[in-house]
């Protein structure tokens, strides 16, 4: 199946099963924005109560706060995104369409990779055993050239970013031949800068004093209250802060559903530190955050780092996590390391002294800092996307069947187990309830007693919940149940006496925490 029709599917299973809606639905959507339904909601907690409890709980120098999204519009001079966070606008005349010009030429260079890469797996295929890869990349003509190819659009391209050179970015688009994938022309208008920031209005006068943003990122209400943790927590440097909360940017080309998002959610942590150790906690915060991500066991193959060609304005090192969806790599998460651009910029703007005495080296210093950041709906993303599984399975006695399956960690499911009563008579379902009544408060526990039970096996699969616990009549006679297991399918009888323990041991996020 095309990796275009898996997306789709998952979009379309994501809004059928309660994941993920379009926002306002009703009045025909919102561009680029989404609602969680009550299995996404459960999801989503679970993802944020992962991401909490690794930094905050496991790490005694992390402590998490929770800062206003509306902040005094200074900050956002104070913090660069006034002046400087915008990306790079073109349109094309014809087709009318809005790109980011730095996407289209993006878009080109991964065109560029990819022949390289089916070339050297055409010849890999075509050698064997034999295949030296070094060799054929230096020697072969058509890879060379194209790798030549790449190094010079790649580097024009990365030299016209950093001078904010608009024009040539617009050359660059033009002498490549990069035309827009509707009208198929190369009738662009100019490249323009548009900033990202929503704004609105504070209080009932329009005033231009009142202008405020709603904030772009969480990272920002950290540095803020910097002094007010260090203080009132007594912290010593090295020590982290983070953050979960809602943040908005007004994205130019907003697409590939909760990938691109105008209202989004973001987990931060930035990581305070002496000046000039920044590199050793730089490399220290990745294999961290590559450890949480492989810790969910979704493959490891599936991770790269990718190092930064253009730098944001306040970053000196700078590596995103990759995931592979089901449309390629694509970026999940951020480690930056922000120098003391933000705090040095508070202190300047505020008036406010925001130094810290070392007391192990007897100096004063404005703190450097490690950031790392990542995108609440994009790891959902990652979740359901490895998660999703089309099979054909086995009925006894009938023809093979279809199911989907979303075979999700465990520890993050919406629903834990399902208890479902064989029928509704004979007692069972007091039975049943009896099993809720014990369960429900440890695991989000789903009661299900109408339909087939291979129908409501089915439904559940298809919420990811990784236990069915059903309750038949020797449930009455011995006080057993069986269990069935989401991916294997396989059953196993069990006292119900032992449900608790079996259930923490399979479900609890502590097996996930101590594995990082
Ligand atoms: N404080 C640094 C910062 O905000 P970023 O790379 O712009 O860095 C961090 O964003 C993460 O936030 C990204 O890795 C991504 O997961 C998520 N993110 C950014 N823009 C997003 C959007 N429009 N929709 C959904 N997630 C987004």
């Amino acid at each position: 199946m095309a990796n275009d029709d898996i997306f789709k599917k998952i979009i379309a299973h994501c809004k059928e099963y309660g994941f993920i809606f379009p926002s306002s639905e009703i009045y025909d959507g919102l561009g680029a924005v989404y609602d969680y339904g009550q299995n996404g909601a459960e999801l989503k907690n679970n993802i944020k109560q992962y991401w909490w409890k690794a930094m905050v709980q496991m790490n005694e120098n992390i402590v998490g706060i929770d800062s206003a999204i509306f902040m005094h519009p200074r900050i956002w001079e104070a913090s660069g995104h006034v002046a400087a966070f915008h990306d790079p606008l073109i349109d094309n005349k014809d087709s009318k369409k809005r790109y980011r010009a730095d996407q289209l030429i993006e878009e080109q260079l991964q065109k560029i990779e990819d022949k390289i890469e089916k070339e050297v797996e055409k010849a890999a295929a075509r050698f064997g055993d034999k295949f030296d890869e070094r060799l054929f990349r230096e020697t072969n003509p058509r890879v060379t050239e194209n790798v030549a190819k790449y190094n010079e659009l790649k580097n024009r391209f990365v030299k016209a970013l950093e001078n904010e050179d608009l024009a040539e970015i617009k050359q660059v688009i033009i002498d490549n031949n990069i035309v827009c994938p509707v009208s198929g022309t190369a009738n662009w208008t100019d490249v323009r800068q548009f900033n990202l920031m929503f704004s609105t209005q504070l209080g009932s006068v329009s005033e231009e004093t009142n202008t405020i943003y709603l904030r772009p990122e969480t990272a920002q209400g950290i540095f803020v209250n910097y002094l007010n943790v260090q203080k009132t927590g007594r912290m010593k440097i090295p020590f982290g802060i983070a953050q979960i909360g809602k943040a908005f940017r007004n994205e130019i080309v907003a697409r590939q559903w909760i990938m691109r998002m105008r209202e989004f959610e973001q987990m931060e942590m930035q990581f305070f530190i002496r000046p000039g150790s920044e590199m050793e906690w730089y490399e220290y915060w990745k294999e961290k955050r590559i450890k949480w991500h492989k810790a969910l066991d979704m493959g490891d193959e599936n991770y790269r780092f990718h190092d930064h060609d253009k730098l944001a304005h306040y970053a000196n090192a700078a590596a995103d996590i990759e995931f592979r969806f089901p449309i390629g790599f694509k970026e999940v998460e951020g480690i930056h390391s922000r120098t003391n651009f933000d705090l040095g910029n508070h202190e300047k703007f505020s008036g406010k002294k925001i130094q810290y005495f070392d007391p192990d080296t007897n100096e004063g210093y404005t703190p450097y800092v490690i950031e790392t950041s990542i995108g609440v709906d994009r790891m959902f993303f990652t979740i359901i996307a490895n998660a999703y599984t089309e099979e054909k399975v086995e009925r006894e006695g009938s023809a093979k069947e279809d199911r989907i399956v979303l075979k999700l960690p465990p520890a993050l499911a919406p629903v834990k187990l399902a208890v479902l009563p064989l029928t509704k008579k004979d007692s069972l379902p007091e039975k049943a309830r009896e099993i809720m009544d014990r369960l429900k408060f440890d695991f989000n526990c789903q009661y299900e007693e109408k339909d087939s039970i291979g129908r409501r096996y089915r439904r559940q699969d298809a919420i990811g919940t990784p236990f069915c616990i059903t309750i038949d009549h020797q449930s009455l006679a011995d006080n057993t149940v069986t269990i069935r297991y989401r991916d294997s399918m396989e059953q196993e009888r069990v006292s119900i006496d032992r449900l608790p323990q079996i259930m923490d041991e399979k479900v609890s996020m502590r097996k996930l925490l101590e594995k990082l």
